[in-house]
């Protein structure tokens, strides 16, 4: 059986660059929302001799994640789970932030542990912001309602996010304490499926030259601050994270799991000096 590597967010951006960086015997499965974006990604990964189908799923709604399971299970062994669907402060409010963001991750890695064997691997997409969250409003009782009790997690990560200032602020901390989530659940889901072979990492990238990553520069004084706190003062291009995930996505990188890897260039160090 051929192995399937399923990406979310593959159809721009850092999934699309990672999509580059898999071996062309795997079967590629790349999704997200727009049909059209997905289908102009598997126009140019076929030029490049990948093997691609695309399905369309919002991973905010569980239903359309199984289903994606389904699909990619019908291909082959899912081997590979690229989790780089995601959505900035200036692209949606607080409340859809915190389902694509925290809930999207926790649809994509349980309906995915069930088809998933060992030699596995899912690894899923944070970012740096995730440590400019403040510490009093990382609540992990509220983190663990995530899996079981989807709509107090939701209705509480709101009411944090709710006590920023105004709508842009709310958005800009729902993202942090979303992306605080994933990085804490990807911890979580390493640990329980580790015994069954499963890795599990999460991967924060700073400020990245991805059409989400300009459009926050755009708008957003902080994004532009970080260019200027990595050590070459630019942004990373979504070339370097596609190599960089696929890399911690390799069998090779067997031990690598239960951590979170940032990869700013350096912005957060830059900050602490
Ligand atoms: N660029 C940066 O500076 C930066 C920094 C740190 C972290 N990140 C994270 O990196 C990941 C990749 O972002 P990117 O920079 O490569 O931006 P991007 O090109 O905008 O990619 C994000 C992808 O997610 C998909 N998506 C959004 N909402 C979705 C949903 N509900 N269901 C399924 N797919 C959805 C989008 O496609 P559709 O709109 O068609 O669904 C898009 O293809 C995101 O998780 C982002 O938060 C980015």
């Amino acid at each position: 059986m051929a192995n399937v590597c399923v990406i979310t967010g593959g159809g721009s951006g850092m999934g699309l660059e990672t999509a580059r960086n898999i071996d062309k015997d795997v079967i590629l499965v790349l999704t997200g929302r727009t049909v059209s974006k997905l289908e102009k990604a598997k126009e140019q990964l076929e030029a490049e001799g990948h093997q691609v189908h695309l399905i369309a799923c919002d991973v905010s709604v569980r239903k359309d994640v199984h289903e994606l399971c389904l699909f990619a299970d019908s291909l082959g062994t899912i081997k590979t789970v690229i989790h780089a669907a995601g959505l900035s402060p200036t692209m949606a409010d607080a409340e859809k932030i915190i389902m694509v963001n925290a809930v999207g991750t926790k649809n994509v890695n349980m309906e995915f542990y069930k088809y998933m064997k060992d030699g596995g691997v899912i690894v899923d997409v944070a970012s740096s912001s995730a440590y400019e969250a403040p510490g009093l409003l990382i609540k992990h009782q509220i983190f663990e309602e995530a899996e079981y009790k989807e709509d107090a997690f939701v209705r509480h990560m709101l009411g944090e996010a709710n006590l920023a200032g105004d709508d842009y602020n709310k958005s800009g901390l729902a993202y942090c304490l979303s992306k605080n989530f994933v990085v804490w659940y990807a911890q979580k889901c390493a640990h329980e499926y580790g015994p069954k072979g499963i890795r599990v990492v999460s991967v924060s990238p700073g400020l990245i030259e991805t059409d989400m990553g300009t459009q926050e520069v755009e708008k957003s004084e902080f994004a532009r601050q970080m260019i200027e706190r990595s050590c070459e003062h630019r942004m990373g291009k979504a070339e370097e994270l596609g190599f960089a995930i696929a890399t911690i996505a390799d069998a090779r990188n067997g031990y690598l799991s239960g951590i979170d890897v940032l990869i700013d260039g350096g912005a957060s160090t830059g900050k602490k000096s």
